[in-house]
C-alpha cells in the first residue's frame, strides 16, 4: 500500500504562496491502477512529482513500499535527442548479455507500437510516438510503481484506446502499481481501479472500480453514475 498522509505544497507567487495542495490524504492499493482526475492547475503535476521523490511535501508524508523503484512518464516526453528510438529505451535497461538486451528491447517497442522506427529520432517522431517512446524506457527499468502524466494527450482516439488497452494488459501481466493522471474521465473510468477526484488541493471523493467487469464500457448505467459525481466535484472549482 501507498499512503499519502495529509500532504500539502506550496510554492511562492507574487511575494505570497500559492498553496497547491492542502492535505491530500488517499491509499494506493499496490498491484492495480489509480487514476487520479482534476482539473488543469489542481496539481496533479505537483502530487506525481511527490511521488517519485523528484520534490518533497512542505508537510505531511508519503509512505511507500521498501526499495520501490519508481519510473515516470512525464507530461512531455523528455527523451534523449541525441539518441534514436531504440537507445533511448535502451537507456532505462541495466546491464544485461547482449542478445537477452536486444530481445528485450524489441519486445518492449513492439509493446508501444513502435516497430520499424527503431532508428527513428525524437524529433522524426510524432508528439504521441515520442510519449510510446517514453512508456517504453519507463517499463525497460522494471519499477515496481509506474507515474504517468497525462501519457495519451497527444494520441488519436484510436491510437489511444489501443494504448489503454495495451497499458492494462501490461499491468495485469506485471501486477505493477501504476498511477495515471488524466483529465480525461473516461480514460480514468475504463483504466482504473481506483479513481481520485482531486479539487480544493484535496483528494475531494474516492472512487473504488475494482468491481466493474473488463472491458470498460464507459455507457454503462454505473460508470455513467460514477462519472457525474465526478464532474460535480470538479465543477465547484474555479481554475
Ligand atoms: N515549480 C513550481 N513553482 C511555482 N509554481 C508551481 C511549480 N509547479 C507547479 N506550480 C503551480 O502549482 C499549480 C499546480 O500545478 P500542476 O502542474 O501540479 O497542475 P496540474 O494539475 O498538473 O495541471 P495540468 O492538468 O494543466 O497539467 C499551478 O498553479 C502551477 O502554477
Ligand atoms: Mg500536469
Amino acid at each position: 500500500m501507498i499512503a499519502l498522509e495529509n500532504v500539502c505544497k506550496a510554492f511562492p507567487l507574487n511575494g505570497g504562496k500559492l498553496e497547491v495542495l492542502r492535505g491530500i490524504s488517499a491509499e494506493i492499493p499496490l498491484g492495480g491502477i489509480t487514476a487520479i482526475v482534476g482539473r488543469s492547475g489542481c496539481g496533479k503535476t505537483t502530487l506525481l512529482r511527490l511521488l517519485a521523490g523528484l520534490d518533497v511535501p512542505d508537510s505531511g508524508r508519503i509512505l511507500l513500499p521498501e526499495a520501490c523503484r519508481v519510473a515516470t512518464v512525464f507530461q512531455e516526453a523528455r527523451l534523449m535527442p541525441w539518441l534514436n528510438c531504440r537507445q533511448n529505451v535502451a537507456f532505462g535497461l541495466g546491464f544485461r548479455e547482449k542478445r537477452a538486451r536486444a530481445r528485450r528491447l524489441d519486445q518492449l517497442i513492439a509493446r508501444v507500437g513502435l516497430a520499424g522506427f527503431e532508428k527513428a529520432y525524437p524529433a522524426q517522431l510524432s508528439g504521441g510516438m515520442q510519449q510510446r517512446c517514453a512508456l517504453a524506457r519507463a517499463l525497460a527499468v522494471e519499477p515496481e510503481l509506474i507515474l504517468l502524466d497525462e501519457p495519451f494527450a497527444a494520441l488519436d482516439y484510436f491510437t489511444r484506446r489501443q494504448m489503454q488497452r495495451e497499458l492494462r494488459r501490461i499491468q495485469q501481466e506485471s501486477g505493477k502499481t501504476l498511477v495515471l493522471v488524466t483529465h480525461n474521465i473516461d480514460e480514468a473510468l475504463i483504466l482504473g481501479d481506483q479513481v481520485l477526484a482531486m479539487a480544493g488541493g484535496r483528494v475531494a471523493r474516492q472512487f473504488d472500480l475494482q468491481d466493474q467487469s473488463w472491458p470498460r464500457d464507459v455507457l454503462a448505467p454505473q460508470l455513467i453514475e460514477i462519472k457525474r459525481q465526478i464532474l460535480s466535484e470538479m465543477e465547484g472549482e474555479t481554475p
